[in-house]
């Protein structure tokens, strides 16, 4: 099986070479990514496999079905950026549910710890031999409340990690999970509540119609003054330009960013040489309490061993049995 492999990145070549030699899916690897001009290279290939900025809209999918294409693999759990509605019945979409909710978990708590002990600001100074500690005091995240959007995998395993720090956790979802409540410590509530009375606010929730912009200018207002914000999970959850105007207004404390709304064009690449044409996220990065990282949350050595063994999985079950377990099937709701 032939494979066009979109928005290639160094480190995904190891585990997709690995797996792909021992099931036989030869990939071939493409820099570029995935969208409507860029669909051609497609042409001749049994599928493709794609990532969090490439586009499966309708036009992509069209074209690939037109040149026979029967699979898109997403490797990475969220499917926001493929038209699933139009896929169905022309196209399967397979997608990797789960591979570490470790690695986002955990790098959510490494961005909470470095943001309100001021890591970024204290690793700076020491390499210029700065020692002093003005402007570094934080707080103590024990007896804090974290408010918990999103409580599927990653959100249980970063409430596992709060529970650790002994946090008391608010959650939020449409779906509350059985058994996750525990007496006081950790309790289900209204995103209301949850706004009203969290210190730390952490979305762990898909993106979907319903849940975009779940922070906004509203939200922001209910919120505690100097609550903290992290967004591990997808950019448009969060208005950026509201959350710009919170801290510019001092309500927001902090905000820790692995996700951005209007991410697609930068992330994951070095612009370093660049003018940064996007005002709110140069904005953004200027405040001393803003951390951003590029869409690295999932980034570890488990998480991409995982990710290619199941695309390929994924991509022999189609082809074999003409489904798979961890097929994309479209709901009207689309969540
Ligand atoms: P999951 O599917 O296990 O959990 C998502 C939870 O959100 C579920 O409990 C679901 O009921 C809930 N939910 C659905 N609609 C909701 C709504 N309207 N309001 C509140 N909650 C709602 O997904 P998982 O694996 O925990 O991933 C969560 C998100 O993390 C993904 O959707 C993805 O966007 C993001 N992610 C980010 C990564 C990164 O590198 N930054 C890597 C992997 C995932």
């Amino acid at each position: 099986m032939k494979i066009a492999f979109f928005d290639t990145k160094p480190y995904d070549k190891p585990a997709f070479d690995k797996y792909g030699e021992k099931y036989g899916v030869k990939f071939k690897y493409f820099e570029t990514k995935l969208t409507e001009d860029t669909v051609k290279l497609a042409n001749g290939y049994d599928g493709v496999c794609a990532f969090v900025n490439d586009t499966v809209n309708a036009e992509v999918i069209d074209k690939l079905t037109e040149m026979g294409i029967k699979t898109v693999a997403m490797r990475c759990a969220g499917y926001n950026n493929v038209d699933v509605k139009h896929a169905k019945d022309r196209i399967k979409v397979v997608r990797v549910p789960a591979y570490s909710p470790y690695a986002v978990a955990e790098h959510t708590m490494a961005l909470l710890l470095t943001s309100i002990r001021r890591i970024h600001k204290a690793y700076i100074r020491s390499r210029d031999f700065n020692f002093s500690l003005s402007g570094l005091t934080g707080f103590d995240l024990h007896g804090k409340t974290v408010g918990i959007i999103g409580t599927g995998k990653i959100g249980r395993v970063f409430a596992d990690i709060c529970k650790g720090f002994g946090m008391k956790i608010l959650a939020y979802d449409k779906y509350p999970a059985d058994g996750f409540e525990d007496g006081d410590r950790v309790k289900y509530v209204s995103l209301d509540q949850l706004f009203k009375q969290s210190d730390v606010i952490s979305l762990h929730c898909p993106l979907t119609d319903e849940t975009y912009h779940v922070i906004d200018e509203t939200a922001i207002e209910k919120c505690k003054k100097g609550v903290v914000i992290l967004n591990t999970s997808r950019g448009a959850l969060v208005d950026a330009e509201a959350l710009l105007n919170g801290i510019k207004a001092r309500k927001i404390g902090a905000a820790c960013l692995d996700v951005y709304e209007e991410e697609s064009d930068l992330f994951f690449e070095d612009n370093s040489g660049h003018i940064l044409e996007d005002d709110t996220l140069a904005r953004l990065i200027s405040m001393p309490n803003v951390i951003v990282t590029s869409h690295q949350a999932f980034l570890t050595e488990e998480a991409l061993i995982s990710i290619a063994e199941t695309t390929v999985k994924n991509l022999l079950d189609i082809e074999k049995f003409g489904k798979s377990e961890n097929e994309v099937v479209y709901k009207n709701s689309n969540s």
